[in-house]
Parts: C-alpha cells; sequence; structure tokens
C-alpha cells in the first residue's frame, strides 16, 4: 500500500499466564516497537495496541498449578507483563485486557454478527468428557501416552517431549487431569467457523497478492495449510472460564468463545479503549481502507493471523492485515528457550537483574535491545548466548558508537572550547564530503530495509556509520593536528580549520546517530539529545541525512556514558542461573511425574516445588550413602559479584572446609562465626563462581521463607557423625 493514511500496529496478546521470556520480546514486541517508534518519528497516524490474553486452557491450567483462581492468575501477571513490557520501552498506545468488559462486548457482537450473515455451522460432535468432575475436557486437560514417543504424559493437543501435534482422539490411554479417570465421550454442539469457503479467498489474497511482501516463513506455512486442505474450526467450548456466547444463542448457555476466537478481536476492543482514552474515532483503523494494519507475531500464531482470524475479518467487513511479519525462533545457549524447561530468560529477571541495578538502567534495556535485534532471527533461527551478548555490546556498542560518540564530545571540549566549531568550505576535502554523503545514503538505507521489516539489517546501517565516523576521525587525527602550534602555544589557524571541519563533521554526524539509532536504542537517543543540550524534537525522522542539525557555536553538554561493558563475571553468573534454573525445574517435574503415576494427574499440572512435602520415598540403603557430620563455621566472606553467596570455613574436627552457601541475602557473616552446623560431608565438590565448594550445610525453612540452621542443641565436638 503506498502512503496509507494511517497504520494500526498490533503485537500478539501474551497470555497472561505467567514470566514471558526475552524469545517472546524479540519475536513479537521489539521488531513492532521499533517499526512504530520509526513510524512516530516520521510524524505518521499511527496506533499501537497491545494486551493480555486472558482466557484459555493456558490461563486455568495455571491457576490449577498455582492453586488459585484464574482470576488472580491474569491479574497477577497481566501486571507483571504490562510493566516489564513499558521497562524494556515498548511503546504501546495501549495494553489492554481480553477480561474487560468492553472485550467481551465486542467479541460477543462479533460473533453475532457472523452467526446471524449463517457464517458459522452449528455441528454436534462427541468431546471427551469426564464424569467425576462433571465437564467436557478442553484438549489440555487431557493427558495420555504419545502415538509417536511413547511419553506417558503427552497433552490433548500436542506431546511436549516429542513436540508432535496431537488430537485428544490420538493419545493411548487418555485420561482426565482433573480426576485422573479415563473420559468418557459425550455429545455436544458447538459453532464452527468453516474455513472450507473461504480457500479460493485466502489463496488469491495470500499466495498471489501477497508473494512478493509477506516473509518466505509467513507464506511456507500459509502454502502448507493451504494445500493439505482447510477444514471448519471450532470457534467455541464448554468451557466455565472465557466469554459466554451472547444470551440469545440458542443452545449457547454453558458455552464459552474458544480463545483464539476471542484473543485477536483484542486487537479491535484495544483500539476502542484507546479511542475512548484519547477522544478519537476508533472506526476508520478497522474499516477504511487507506489503513495499514500490521500484526507482529510469533512463529506459532502464523495460521491464526494469515488464515482464521483474516476470514473472520473479511466475514464481519473489516479491513485485512497488510503484513503479518514473523521471525523464525531465537535459542538459547544452545537448546530451544522454553519456560517450562527452565531454559530461559524471563523479561522480568532480566529487568531485576540488570535494569534495575545500581550499574544497570536505562543502558542496560538499550544493550537488550540491540542484542536481541542484532541477532534476530529474521529468516533462520539464531541463538542468544550470554558471552555473544558481553562481545555485541563491547564490540558495537562500547567500542564503535559509544566510542564515536564520546570522542567526538571530548574532542570537542577540549579542542574547540566546548561549542560546535564552524565549517569551513574552502578547506572541505573528499572525506568530509564523502561522509556528508553517508548520512542520506544511510538514512535511504535504513528506510527500505525498516519498511520491508529487516531490522536487524537496518540496525547494522547505524552501527555502520558510526564506525565510518571513528574510521573518519582516526585518519583526521584531530589530537595530533593540535600540536601544529603557533608561538602563542595556541594550533596554527590552518591547524584549528582543519580540526573545527573534524569536529563540526563528527558533531552532525552524532545528531544523525541520535535520529537514526532511536527506534532502536530510544533510551541512548535520549541520553544524546541531553548532552547536545537539544530537545528530543530532533529526533525526527525529516532530520535525518541533514547536515546541520547543530548549530555553529553553540555549547554542549560533557559526554555521558551511553554503555558499560557486561563483566565475565556477570555472564558466568547468568550461565551458571540458567543451569540452575533448569535443573531445579526438570527436577521438580520428575518428582511430579512419579507422585502423578501414583495418584491423581491433576499432580502432573502442579509445580511440585509448591508443595515441598511431596517428595519420593526412599530406602534406608539411599539415606545411608549421605555422611552428615557437625562442623563450626569458623570464617564467613561475601563472594564478589554474586549476591547470594557466602564463602565460608567450617572446622570439621580433621580438617577445615570451604562451603560456599547460597545464605547471604538471609545472614550477614558477622553473625555466622562460631554457628554449628550440620553439613553433608560426601557431596561431591563443586566450583561456584570459580571457588569449590566441598559440602552443604542444612538449613531449616520457615513459612515466611526464614532460613533457620540445623544444629545440635548443646556444642558438641567437630566432626561427629549424624544419623
Ligand atoms: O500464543 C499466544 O501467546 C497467544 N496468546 C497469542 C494471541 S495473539 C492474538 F490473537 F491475540
Ligand atoms: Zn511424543
Amino acid at each position: 500500500m503506498t502512503d496509507p493514511k494511517r497504520y494500526l500496529i498490533t503485537s500478539a496478546l501474551p497470555y497472561a499466564n505467567g514470566p514471558k521470556h526475552i524469545g517472546h520480546l524479540a519475536g513479537a514486541y521489539l521488531p513492532a516497537d521499533i517499526y512504530v517508534r520509526y513510524l512516530r518519528a516520521k510524524k505518521k497516524d499511527v496506533v499501537y495496541v497491545c494486551g493480555s490474553d486472558e482466557h484459555g486452557a493456558a490461563i486455568t491450567i495455571q491457576a490449577m498449578k498455582e492453586k488459585t483462581t484464574p482470576k488472580e492468575i491474569v491479574d497477577k501477571y497481566h501486571a507483571m507483563l504490562k510493566s516489564n513490557m513499558a521497562d524494556l520501552g515498548i511503546s504501546f498506545d495501549i495494553y489492554h485486557r481480553t477480561s474487560e468488559i468492553l472485550h467481551h462486548e465486542t467479541a460477543q457482537e462479533f460473533f453475532t454478527l457472523l452467526n446471524n450473515h449463517g457464517d458459522l455451522e452449528v455441528k454436534e460432535s462427541e468431546q471427551f468428557f469426564d464424569t467425576e468432575a462433571n465437564t467436557f475436557l478442553a484438549d489440555r486437560y487431557i493427558v495420555g501416552t504419545c502415538p509417536v514417543c511413547s511419553s506417558d504424559n503427552a497433552f490433548g493437543d500436542q506431546c511436549e517431549k516429542c513436540g508432535t501435534s496431537l488430537s485428544p482422539d490420538e493419545l493411548i490411554n487418555p485420561r482426565s487431569t482433573l480426576s485422573g479417570n479415563t473420559p468418557v465421550k459425550k455429545l455436544t454442539k458447538h459453532w464452527y467457523l468453516p474455513l472450507n469457503r473461504h480457500e479460493d479467498f485466502l489463496r488469491k489474497w495470500i499466495l498471489e497478492d501477497h508473494q512478493q511482501d509477506w516473509k518466505a516463513n509467513v507464506l511456507g506455512q500459509c502454502k502448507s495449510w493451504l494445500d493439505i486442505g482447510l477444514q471448519p474450526r471450532a470457534v467455541t467450548r464448554d468451557l466455565d472460564w472465557g466469554i459466554a456466547l451472547p444470551a440469545d444463542v440458542e443452545g449457547g448457555k454453558g458455552k464459552v468463545l474458544y480463545v483464539w476466537f476471542d484473543a485477536p478481536i483484542g486487537y479491535i476492543s484495544a483500539t476502542k479503549q484507546w479511542a475512548i482514552d484519547n477522544e478519537k474515532d476508533w472506526k476508520p483503523y478497522w474499516y477504511n481502507d487507506d489503513t495499514k494494519l500490521v500484526h507482529f507475531i510469533g512463529k506459532d500464531n502464523i495460521v491464526f493471523h494469515a488464515i482464521i482470524f483474516p476470514v473472520m475479518l473479511k466475514l464481519h467487513g473489516n479491513i485485512l492485515p497488510e503484513n503479518v511479519p514473523s521471525n523464525e525462533f531465537m535459542n538459547l545457549e544452545g537448546d530451544k528457550m522454553s519456560t517450562s524447561r527452565g531454559w530461559s530468560i524471563e523479561m522480568d529477571d532480566y529487568i531485576n537483574d540488570f535494569v534495575k541495578k545500581e550499574n544497570g538502567g536505562d543502558q542496560m534495556v538499550d544493550a537488550l535491545r540491540y542484542y536481541l535485534t542484532a541477532i534476530a532471527p529474521e529468516t533462520k533461527d539464531s541463538e542468544f548466548t550470554w558471552k555473544g551478548f558481553q562481545d555485541s555490546v563491547k564490540g558495537e556498542l562500547v567500542d564503535v558508537f559509544g566510542n564515536f560518540v564520546n570522542r567526538a564530545f571530548v574532542l570537542m571540549h577540549k579542542l574547540c572550547k566546548g561549542k560546535v566549531p564552524p565549517l569551513h568550505s574552502d578547506i572541505l576535502d573528499e572525506a568530509d564530503k564523502t561522509l556528508f554523503a553517508e548520512l542520506t545514503n544511510t538514512k535511504v538505507r535504513i528506510e527500505n530495509l525498516i519498511e520491508s521489516y529487516k531490522f536487524r539489517d537496518a540496525l547494522f546501517e547505524v552501527i555502520d556509520l558510526a564506525r565510518k565516523g571513528n574510521k573518519y576521525m582516526q585518519d583526521k587525527e584531530p589530537w595530533i593536528v593540535a600540536k601544529q602550534v603557533g608561538d602563542n602555544g595556541q594550533p596554527t589557524l590552518e591547524a584549528q580549520k582543519s580540526i573545527d571541519n573534524c569536529l563540526h563533521i563528527c558533531l552532525q554526524l552524532t545528531a544523525n546517530l541520535a535520529v537514526f539509532v532511536n527506534p532502536f536504542l530510544p533510551f541512548a537517543a535520549k541520553k544524546m539529545c541531553h548532552m547536545m543540550k537539544v530537545v528530543d524534537k530532533i529526533l525526527d525522522w525529516e532530520n535525518a541525512g541533514s547536515t546541520k542539525l547543530l548549530s555553529v557555536g553553540y555549547s554542549l553538554r560533557e559526554p555521558q556514558l551511553l554503555f558499560r561493558k557486561i563483566e565475565d563475571t556477570e555472564v558466568a553468573e547468568q550461565v551458571e542461573k540458567l543451569k540452575l534454573k533448569s535443573q531445579q525445574i526438570k527436577m521438580e517435574n520428575e518428582k511430579s511425574q512419579s507422585v502423578g503415576a501414583a495418584s491423581s494427574t491433576e499432580a502432573q499440572l502442579s509445580n511440585a516445588a509448591d508443595d515441598k512435602k511431596v517428595i519420593a520415598e526412599i530406602n534406608f540403603d539411599d539415606f545411608a550413602k549421605i555422611n552428615l557430620k557437625v562442623g563450626t563455621i569458623v570464617t564467613a566472606e561475601k563472594v564478589a559479584k554474586a549476591d547470594k553467596l557466602l564463602k565460608l570455613e567450617v572446622d570439621m574436627g580433621t580438617e577445615v572446609r570451604t562451603i560456599v552457601s547460597g545464605i547471604a541475602l538471609h545472614f550477614s557473616p558477622e553473625q555466622l562465626i562460631g554457628q554449628q552446623v550440620v553439613v553433608v560431608a560426601n557431596l561431591a565438590p563443586r566450583k561456584m563462581r570459580g571457588i569449590e565448594s566441598n559440602g552443604m550445610i542444612l538449613l531449616a525453612e520457615d513459612k515466611s521463607g526464614k532460613l533457620h540452621f540445623v544444629s545440635p542443641t548443646n556444642v558438641i565436638d567437630n566432626g561427629s557423625g549424624v544419623s
């Protein structure tokens, strides 16, 4: 679409069922935010909507795990997601939620319109029913043996072990997760969206009209769906959590809209709420052909946004998306990112570990935004590693971008009295002219790349421009030229003119870099404006390419640090944390599975850590393998750059052992000297933060989470055995 009148940009609504990881951020949120910030800088009419997806089995299952209600779950995680996104600079115009009445009404109206037009089919079919729980079972509530890999715990929609998509009918020995019983089949009525009626339209619209502008991965998935042949899809469910069917729908009592029917309508209700809040009209954004609608999504959402929702929109009389950009997957340290397996970096954790730290702040938001964009899986899967993050931040942000800006400012203060020096056109040389020309060339390249959703390459152009600036400065060597002094000890007139030109150009380049980097790293751009003593308006895209952004004679502030290096210790700490988290979750899952085999399968859904009493039985021989001994802590000190660790020396009677213990948040080192403790003495040694730990100290945790040492009631000889 050439020159749309307005833009409506959406990011997939995340389920409010838990924290989301940085792979999600890199998939549907960060690219959209870059695109939107670019459009805003171009002064386009753009609205960016998102919100929490608060229905479906994802929510009710999490409520079971946390032994609470779905309402509590969505309230808790909606708040977390909303604040995480804001902390990471994702600049939604509205972050709505699908539990709002406005959304329920909007989704019901949508259903009614389609139903009244005869666009839905009603069919009776047999579905799994739990007679004890007296309810039909959503696919996720049925587990059984996977027909492909024989895993005992495959879900009715997917086997998490081998990844195969399943239907509940394919499971061997299906059982209900609610009661553990074998479900029965029961007749029930549902409303279906007959996608098969729209195959011709979809073929033309996707494979012909959008063959050139949609990404290959999106087109590829659509083509295989269309080649297999589309089937009617049920858009209602027999559940008690979700949006009730409109009251006047015959036979609709007790049924709700399928979450994937209501969630994308959430984009519409969010737009409505935004319009109410801002006294605007929402309708042009959803009905006028001159609106450009773009859905940024994750790879597993392609079919819903490229096939199902467009059919719904067409039937409802709305505009269709112009594009549905989706990335491939971002892996983590050699494995697939997964919150349920603990192999992930949650946004919330990153914010706590880096952004809300003394040595963190907004620059660590930009650092993450940078690396995630630089390694974005735009055409194929990519990989996040902590070492790669460290190298990229140092190699590109600190050494290239930050270094250039810093040098330009430092030299301007040193050699040009803290003011923007004049440009002497009589001595302009080829290098000067080439660099000036690069500004407009870069602008055109970045525009083309962003507008074709190639954010990774666009960001590369920004860094490359800074790299050219560094090279230019290095070649010009104004600090050497400054040594050509006259009798007064000051640089000669000629030398000063050369210095002026170099720094004038470097400062105009710096101002351009702020404009270019703004969509990607908005916090750095803002800081640069502060340093240049200019208002944020300078970041308007129309200024990109200009050689006159800073006025001659204008005095600028001292430079500030735009980015910081990531320390080796931080990398090691995060890698260790990842391993520990995944091991812990693995153990918890194994534990809950062994419990599940013995009793109700609800335990499979429950996190064993929530119920620490549930630990598999062991025999006496197992217990006898553990060598417990009494010892006394003789020294205690903090472990550098590890908030939670203390290094202890423990007198064990015949030897003094070094033990690293994660108790620093509970006890000060001074408190511990002389404390008698029980030590697991035959635990294999383990290195923590480079220190070999030889044993483990037993602690009891009370209900409030406070730790207490397990120790003899009277002081006894160190080395005494415990049995
Ligand atoms: O996959 C998911 O996380 C879904 N909650 C995405 C929904 S996108 C849209 F339809 F709202
Ligand atoms: Zn399987």
